[in-house]
């Protein structure tokens, strides 16, 4: 059987919907899962900073059964010189999956062609498939179902965003992007996902009005105004995305019990205000912890 990536949300497109329950699921399990990917070795490349993805990854595949290999990609042989080809080849003689955080998009792809075993993206700068598939158990967990209910990301149109409208789109979820004309989401992501939510019966939005956006929300979420890699200085930033700011008036614009999601890590007083990302709505330390389940589902689905 051909081996599985999950790159971009939609190489499990079929999956999601199974994936979000099985998370769910093995959170209940609280760990005890029965060893299912035991002797498995999951390989975590990281070319750029991380808290969440390294910890939960390494404790999702442990508490499987298995073991985790953390890789500094500045001290592989691929950053002086070796090809990726080579580097995709060798490993997946010795681990059973590849999980790879990348700065650039075309190297994951490439990693994923000439390995022989799944490789799972723990970001790039197209994508975050992990975060989006965590934010889906959030939100079902917390609203007990996607139809019908209205997401609205504010800020820039950036990797998770990205992530984030295929994954509304597959699983029926409305999704409005409101971001600054000149950051919005990737333009191909964004017409592929209105196609996968039209043939669903469920709407992808774009706006550049968050007063606009935000009535009657499910659900606001947000993500740092300058990523990883991005050159933008903090004072063009907050030019650009100071009016996407999370904060009570665009809460109170929303359902009484819309939760606030954010993917970590958070900059209070900028993307979002402390009273906001620390108050009530806020479920982003639930949202943190459901990695940790939702990256057991995709090892346990690809790796078993
Ligand atoms: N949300 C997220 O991916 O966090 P890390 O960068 O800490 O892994
Ligand atoms: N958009 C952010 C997400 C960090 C988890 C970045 O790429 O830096």
């Amino acid at each position: 059987m051909a081996k599985k990536d999950l790159i971009s949300v939609v190489d499990m497109k079929d999956e999601w919907p199974d994936l979000v329950d099985l998370a769910l699921k093995m959170k209940a399990e609280r760990g005890h899962h029965g060893d299912p990917l035991l002797d498995k070795t999951l390989a975590m490349i990281f070319e750029k900073p991380s808290t969440r993805t390294r910890i939960s990854f390494d404790v999702a595949i442990t508490e499987l059964g298995g073991h985790a290999l953390y890789i500094d990609e500045s001290k592989m042989q691929m950053d002086h010189g070796e090809t990726i080809e080579d580097t995709a080849k060798v490993m997946s003689r010795f681990v059973h999956g590849i999980m790879y955080r990348a700065k650039d998009y075309k190297t994951m792809d490439k990693f994923g062609e000439f390995s022989t075993v799944p490789v799972i993206s723990g970001l790039d700068n197209l994508e975050h498939p992990c975060q989006a598939l965590a934010d889906m158990v959030t939100i079902k967990e917390r609203k007990g179902s996607f139809r019908g209910k209205k997401l609205v990301y504010l800020g820039d149109g950036n990797n998770v965003c990205n992530s984030l409208l295929y994954a509304s789109a597959i699983l029926g979820l409305d999704m409005v992007a409101c971001c600054p004309a000149v950051r919005m989401p990737n333009a191909e992501i964004m017409l592929n996902a209105s196609r996968i939510a039209d043939a669903n019966g469920s709407r992808i939005i774009a706006s550049h009005q968050p007063e606009e956006a935000c009535v009657d929300a499910d659900v606001l979420y947000t993500d740092t105004w300058v990523s990883m890699g991005d050159d933008t200085s903090l004072d063009t930033a907050t030019k650009l995305f100071s009016k996407y700011q999370i904060n009570k008036e665009l809460l109170a614009l929303a359902k009484p019990d819309c939760i606030v999601m954010h993917c970590l890590p958070a900059y209070r007083g900028q993307e979002i205000t402390a009273e906001v990302i620390d108050g009530p709505n806020s479920v982003v330390f639930d949202q943190a912890e459901n990695r940790l389940h939702a990256q057991k589902a995709v090892l346990y689905t690809l790796l078993k």
